[in-house]
């Protein structure tokens, strides 16, 4: 297996991600700025250092296990990228410190972070906005502490959340995602890693390792995404296991609709690449409000519609 580096280091395509996070916080804001007999929380359940380094274009596709992916994911990757990092050229505000700089502000952030380095960045950019915004920032597992969330005093009577999902892999089970949707006071900007982690455990034999196979049901909630994903074939040479031309659509599709239906509403998918074109992840919005989705629509829809051909700048 691969260690796992600390450099902090993002591809080019991360600014893609956090300019659609950042428009979307900003429209989730706004629309709710009246409404402040809610708590109005943000949750960032895979947080981050707060600031990365933006990789050169050269290395932007070299293997996850580079750039900070779990040892898991990166020993599924191919090793052909093997490039050097050539110049760290600019740094990118990460999503925490896209969300403290909001001009409408949440009215308490809470950032869950499992790697300690990255926990030592948080407590730093806790200290900077100190008395200007509430911040709790929660070490370990993002699926406990978001449940350990729910089991506060978190409510539809008396909160509102807007919630961050953005991991390497496929560390969002299910069931953490219909625990959220229940509350019916919550709204999600999910990184669905089709390309990051889903494809490289779906080989096309069909034989998935037990351990995958497992880790997919848990991820999807039911050992159904076989079905999105595999045919049984019969020709003359007997009958065998043939992976759909079209399976990362169907699972795509799938998955959406299944969102859809416990949030209620679901965005269209924002597809984010890497510089040579290939599919990393889609960010994929769900929530329980119209409003919501008429938002998440226009922002995860923007560039495909032609613009803006680059990210707007931070504020
Ligand atoms: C893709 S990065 C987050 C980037 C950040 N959202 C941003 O855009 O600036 C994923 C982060 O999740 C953390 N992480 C991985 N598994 C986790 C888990 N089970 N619970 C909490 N954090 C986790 C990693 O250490 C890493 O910092």
């Amino acid at each position: 297996m691969s260690k796992r580096p600390k450099d902090n280091t993002v591809g080019p395509w991360a600014e893609e991600k956090l300019d659609s996070l950042r428009r979307g916080l900003d429209y989730w804001t706004t629309r709710l700025k009246k409404k402040t007999y809610w708590e109005q929380v943000f949750v960032d359940a895979f947080a981050g250092p707060g600031m990365s380094a933006v990789r050169s274009r050269h290395a932007d596709d070299k293997p996850a296990h580079a750039s900070g992916m779990d040892d898991i994911f990166a020993s599924l990757l191919p090793a052909e990228e093997a490039d050097p990092v050539e110049q760290e050229v600019r740094y990118l505000k990460g999503s925490p410190r896209i969300a403290l700089e909001l001009p409408n502000p949440f009215h308490r952030y809470i950032f869950i972070e499992k790697d300690p380095e990255r926990l030592a960045k948080l407590e730093g950019l806790k200290e900077e906005f100190h008395g200007r915004r509430s911040i709790e920032i929660v070490a370990g597992d993002a699926n406990q502490a978001l449940l350990s969330l729910l089991n506060s005093k978190f409510s539809k009577r008396t909160h509102r959340a807007y919630i961050f999902l953005d991991p390497f892999g496929i560390q969002v089970p299910w069931s953490t995602i219909e625990a959220l949707a229940a509350t019916e006071a919550i709204e999600v900007m999910i990184n669905f890693p089709l390309g990051m982690a889903i494809r490289r455990m779906m080989p096309n034999s069909g034989d998935v390792p037990k351990g995958w196979s497992i880790s997919l049901d848990t991820f999807f909630g039911t050992p159904d995404w076989r079905k999105q994903t595999y045919e049984e074939v019969t020709d003359l040479g007997g009958t065998r296991t043939v992976k759909f031309a079209d399976s990362e659509e169907r699972l795509l599709q799938w998955y959406r609709e299944r969102l859809g239906f416990a949030f209620g509403h679901v965005s269209q998918p924002q597809l984010i690449t890497n510089t040579r074109g290939g599919r990393l992840y889609y960010l994929i919005w769900a929530g329980p409000h119209p409003a919501g989705l008429t938002g998440a629509n226009y922002i995860l829809t923007m560039k495909s519609r032609g613009g803006p051909k680059k990210p707007a700048p931070s504020r």
